[in-house]
């Protein structure tokens, strides 16, 4: 579904990634991983078109993305969940979610029923503002938004990141569902362990801007554990 070949990205004179290969088959779970700062977030923004590469060739089916403009790429059915979830604060929860509409083919224009029965606690808060919504639900809204467009690849950077467990796990469960049962493909990075296995099916393991380590999420043994994703 997406493949990544040969890809090289630099800021400036900073090599940063270093001749990335990744295939996300269709209807996979995939988690890429790694320590801090070896390239993960860097890795989806070229991806979704938000940093230019140096070289290499990003396809999603048989398109080649490599030379179009991110609202293209997201056009084609990508959603993206930004690190950080880059939440409007001073938006309304409906005007966060309608901006993910804007990148649909279809012109559709209302918020997809879907969302919120997903998110039952987005419909709840529809007029409130972003800025106000817990993390957690930020969190929410940052994947309601995304599948406002009804992606066939939902990439999400490290939705768990500074949540609450309760929430972490009704995350998984949402992600479990989005794959599993809606058959979304998912490509996520992931630093907790135990998350990865429960929702992934397979893993990336990247450091110093090379994918070192790839396979089925059962060959995530200790060694790789420790070598390329333990502090
Ligand atoms: N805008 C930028 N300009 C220059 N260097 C950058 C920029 N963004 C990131 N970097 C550097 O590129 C490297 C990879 O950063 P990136 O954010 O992709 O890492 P990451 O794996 O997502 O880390 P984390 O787990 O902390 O989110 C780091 O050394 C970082 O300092
Ligand atoms: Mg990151």
């Amino acid at each position: 579904m997406l493949s990544i070949i040969g890809l090289h990205q630099y800021y400036g004179e900073s090599h940063t990634l270093w001749d990335v290969d990744a295939h996300v088959r269709k209807g996979s779970c995939s988690c890429l991983m790694g320590r801090n700062g070896v390239g993960k977030t860097t890795l989806l923004r070229c991806i979704m078109g938000l940093l230019p590469v140096k070289s290499g060739i990003i396809r999603l089916e048989d398109h080649d993305l490599t030379a179009l403009k991110a609202e293209r790429r997201a056009s084609l059915g990508i959603g993206y969940v930004p690190q950080g979830r880059e939440i409007f604060p001073l938006l309304t929860v409906e005007e966060n979610l309608k901006i993910g509409l804007s990148a649909r083919r279809d012109g559709l224009k209302s918020i997809p029923e879907r969302v919120f029965e997903i998110f039952p606690v987005l419909k709840q808060m529809l007029h409130r503002r972003g800025g106000d919504l817990s993390g957690g639900q930020q969190q929410q809204l940052a994947i309601g938004r995304a599948l406002a467009i009804d992606p066939t690849l939902l990439i999400l950077d490290e939705p768990t990141e500074g949540i609450q467990p309760n929430i972490v796990h009704e995350i998984g469960d949402v992600i479990l569902r989005l794959n599993r049962e809606l058959g979304m493909t998912v490509l996520l990075v992931e630093q907790k362990l135990p998350f990865a296995r429960r929702v992934a099916d397979r893993f990336y393991a990247l450091e110093k801007g090379r994918i070192m380590a790839s396979g089925e999420i059962s060959e995530l043994n200790e060694s790789v554990v420790q070598q390329y994703l333990s502090v």
